[in-house]
Parts: C-alpha cells; sequence; structure tokens
C-alpha cells in the first residue's frame, strides 16, 4: 500500500457496480495494532490514556487497549494497578480479583498479586512452593499515571518507558480542563484522520448536516499543511464578513489531537490567539474498537464555561450528541457516523484521495516511516525531546483578524494571512507561556494592520 494520491483507471460504465465489487485491502501496516505488530509495536513507545479516573471504583474494571484485554483497579492503598487480565495461576480473569491493601487477590485460589506484577502470597500451598513462585513467576503489568480525571498507561518495554509528554495546553492560565471520552466502533486509522482534513467541517459540520458549530465553518477555507516532523498542521482559513478567521487542526504522531474552539469562534468577532477546544488521543482498544479520551478545555481562549456539561463535551467532540436514533443520525450526520460507515476497517484500497486529503497523505507516510523504521531497530522520536524544561509548544486554535477584502485576489490574501498567523506562533515557540501570548498577539495585530500583507498578496 503507497500512500500516493492514486487513481484507478475508468472501468466502471454507467451502471457498471458489477465492475466495483472487489474487496479493496485495508491499510494492514496501520491499522493493525495488536501485539506483536509492526504499528503495535509502535504504539506502544507512547504513553496513552486508558480510562477516566472516574470509571474506576471500589472493584476492578475490564478495560482494552493496543488489542489487549487488561484490568485495571485501586488497591486499599489507593495506588492504581494495570495488569493482564488472566491469573498466571490457572487463568482466571482478575477483573473478579479482591483489591487488598496491597495489591489484588484471585478469586479462584487466593493469590495475592502486587501492582508492579509481583506474586506476593500464594495461600494454602508448602513455603517453599510459595517462595518459588513468587520468584519465579509474574503476572503482566504496565506503569500507569492518574493525571487530571485521566488514568494514562505506557504498554512498550520498560525499560525505554519515556517520560510522561506535558504540553503547553495542560496547564494553561483561566482554563478547565474537564476529562471526557468518546467511542467509535471501527478502526482507531480512520478516526485519526478527520484531524488534518479541515475540508470536512465545511460539510460534515454545516452543509451536508446542519449548523452544529457557527455558521463560519460552512465557508471552505483556503487550506494549507505544516509537516513538522512528528506532528502535522492543517489551517483553514475563512473569510467571514470583513474578518479573515484561521483556524489550526493538529496532530501530534501518533495520536494527540487538538484543534480550535468549537463554540467560541465562529469568525465574526476578533479572537487573538484562541486555543483548543479539546486537548485529545485517539487510542485503539482493538483493531476494531477506538476510544478518544480527552479533556475539554473551557476559559477565555477556548470554549465557554455553559457548554461544560456532559452534553456540551459531546457536542465540542462532534457537533452531535452520542447517542441517538438511526432517524437523528440520517438527518444529521457527525463524526461517528462518517468514520464507523466506512466499515470497521475501512478498504483503503478502494479510496480516491484529492488535493484537499494532503495532511492524510502526508501523516500516513510519515507514520509508515516511523513503523518500519522500529522494525528496523530506530526508537520513534518523542514529542518531549527537546522540551524537557518547558511544555511541549503546540498550535491547535483559532485566530480571528479584522482584515476586508481589498478587492482584489482574495484567496491571496487569505492565504497570505493563514501563514502569517502560523509564522507568528512558530516565531514565538519556546518562549514562557506570557511571553508568547504577549509576542503573538502583538505579532497579530499588526498582522491586522499590515496593508504590505494585502498589497503583496492582494
Ligand atoms: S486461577 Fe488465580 S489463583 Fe488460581
Ligand atoms: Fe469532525
Amino acid at each position: 500500500m503507497t500512500d500516493s494520491i492514486r487513481y484507478r483507471p475508468k472501468q466502471d460504465l454507467a451502471h457498471g457496480g458489477y465492475h466495483q465489487t472487489w474487496i479493496g485491502k485495508s491499510d494492514a501496516e496501520l491499522t493493525e495494532i495488536g501485539p506483536n505488530t509492526p504499528c503495535g509495536e509502535y504504539l506502544r513507545r507512547f504513553w496513552h490514556p486508558v480510562a477516566l479516573a472516574s470509571e474506576l471504583g471500589a472493584r476492578p474494571r475490564l478495560v482494552q487497549v493496543l488489542g489487549e484485554d487488561l484490568v485495571l483497579f485501586r488497591d486499599k492503598s489507593d495506588r492504581i494497578g494495570l495488569v493482564h487480565r488472566r491469573c498466571p495461576h490457572r487463568r482466571s480473569s482478575l477483573e473478579y480479583g479482591v483489591p487488598e491493601e496491597r495489591g489484588i487477590r484471585c478469586c479462584y485460589h487466593g493469590w495475592l498479586f502486587d501492582i508492579d506484577g509481583a506474586v506476593l502470597e500464594v495461600p494454602g500451598q508448602p513455603k517453599k512452593v510459595e517462595e518459588r513462585v513468587c520468584q519465579t513467576v509474574t503476572l503482566g503489568a504496565y506503569p500507569v499515571k492518574d493525571y487530571k480525571g485521566l488514568i494514562f498507561a505506557y504498554l512498550g518495554p520498560p525499560e525505554l518507558k519515556p517520560a510522561f509528554p506535558v504540553y503547553d495546553t495542560f496547564d494553561l492560565p483561566g482554563q478547565e480542563l474537564v476529562p471526557y471520552k468518546a467511542p467509535f466502533h471501527c478502526n482507531w486509522l480512520q478516526v485519526l484522520d478527520a484531524i488534518v482534513d479541515p475540508l470536512h467541517t465545511a460539510f460534515l459540520h454545516s452543509r451536508t448536516s446542519r449548523e452544529q458549530f457557527s455558521k463560519g465553518f460552512g465557508e471552505i477555507g483556503e487550506m494549507k499543511f505544516y509537516d513538522r516532523t512528528t506532528s502535522f498542521l492543517g489551517t483553514s482559513t475563512r473569510r467571514v464578513g470583513e474578518n479573515v478567521w484561521v483556524r489550526t487542526n493538529e496532530l501530534v504522531l501518533p495520536n494527540f489531537t487538538q484543534a480550535g474552539a468549537a463554540f467560541a469562534a465562529d469568525g465574526s468577532e476578533r479572537r487573538y490567539y484562541g486555543r483548543t477546544a479539546f486537548v485529545r488521543w485517539v487510542v485503539p482498544l482493538s483493531d476494531e474498537e477506538t476510544t478518544c479520551f480527552a479533556w475539554a478545555v473551557f476559559g477565555d481562549r477556548a470554549d465557554p464555561p455553559e457548554y461544560n456539561t456532559p452534553e456540551g463535551c459531546e457536542l465540542i467532540e462532534q457537533g452531535e450528541l452520542f447517542d441517538r436514533s438511526d432517524e437523528e443520525k440520517k438527518l444529521f450526520p457527525a463524526d461517528a457516523e462518517a468514520t464507523e460507515s466506512m466499515g470497521t476497517v475501512t478498504e483503503h484500497e478502494k479510496e480516491h484521495l484529492v488535493p484537499s486529503d494532503r495532511g492524510i497523505v502526508g501523516y500516513r507516510k510519515r507514520l509508515r516511516s516511523l513503523v518500519r523504521a522500529l522494525q528496523d531497530g530506530t526508537e520513534p522520536v518523542q514529542a518531549a525531546d527537546g522540551w524537557h524544561d518547558s511544555p511541549i509548544p503546540t498550535y491547535g486554535g483559532d485566530t480571528v483578524l479584522h482584515k476586508p477584502s481589498n478587492g482584489s485576489d482574495d484567496g491571496a490574501l487569505l492565504r497570505a494571512v493563514g501563514e502569517a498567523v502560523m509564522e507568528a506562533q512558530f516565531e514565538a515557540e519556546g518562549l514562557p507561556e506570557d511571553e508568547r501570548v504577549e509576542s503573538v498577539v502583538r505579532r497579530l495585530k499588526q498582522i491586522e494592520s499590515d496593508e504590505r500583507v494585502d498589497q503583496e498578496f492582494g
């Protein structure tokens, strides 16, 4: 499977469905994520959220991630464990285990395991046997991090465990992070695609469904894609009356995504350097199931606090509530309908990619090269590399500038403004947050009043 934009010779004459009944191949190299698959191995080099902290009560919880069934539990000392589902004695599931002061006890014959997988007790056996089992047997276990309402896990080789990546949007002043999750009954790749597909917002979220966010989303913007090695940005720059609205979607490989506000920006009012409305990971549970774990973000630079409700988080995620009748889904389709209806794993061979899919082509190509490089022994670069003393800078967000059309080529003006807005942010990369805001906003105001931008490109 290649990533180049490709078309098949036209063989399907009118009413020629007969000629298209062949089954296209899925892109197995990127869609198969289970243990011992190349992509699964690559994904295991990163921290992923595996549950909402609010989902973990007193009893163990069965979770699935990267094709493995695992048991998440909190012991009575308030420590969290994530372990293989089945007990190493005779394979009972630890979802029926009993959390104790230290670790979890299997319901069947009472073996006790610590959160790191160590066997602590083997009751009912001669002392010698118990000692030998404790020294030679372990339960599979993974390290976890309970952070701002999400439980993250690292499922890769222990000796390669990377530092937990802290992005700048985890702690912006005046912003509240609210955890939520969104289920998708399909492969992770087709869920991930949407973030680098700025065109779909104009259709799925506006023209072909209903106005799910705001009127401005229905405008088709001038698109530009930025390939920044491990991150991909897609900007859509739209004209809304006398304003120019630059909206940036963001993917940091393998699966970290951000975008602008869902409800706070519609292009009608000035907005200087708005930031993301969600901080989100697209986590494959199996080849056919995906869950987006995320924080919805509320505050002046994200979405308004009145959307801080369970329903509000669903609307920010996809413009519609998740649980709807078939009738409503058909009237007002949203991301789940668009992506799940491709089939649990889409037939990539039957896609016909076009220029607005450049972001998708680009990120799949990079993902593939990283998966292959790991197979050849090269560990992937981590987003945190080079940012150990400060948060990792990110770009998902919105800026709206007052920039009337100059009567000439408005498309060229939009492209110029879009590029200048991104440049203003790239130049401020690495500054402490308050200086960064000051620098970016100053530059944005310059772009707004700078007639050279108009003249040069108008
Ligand atoms: S199956 Fe778990 S202790 Fe026997
Ligand atoms: Fe969408």
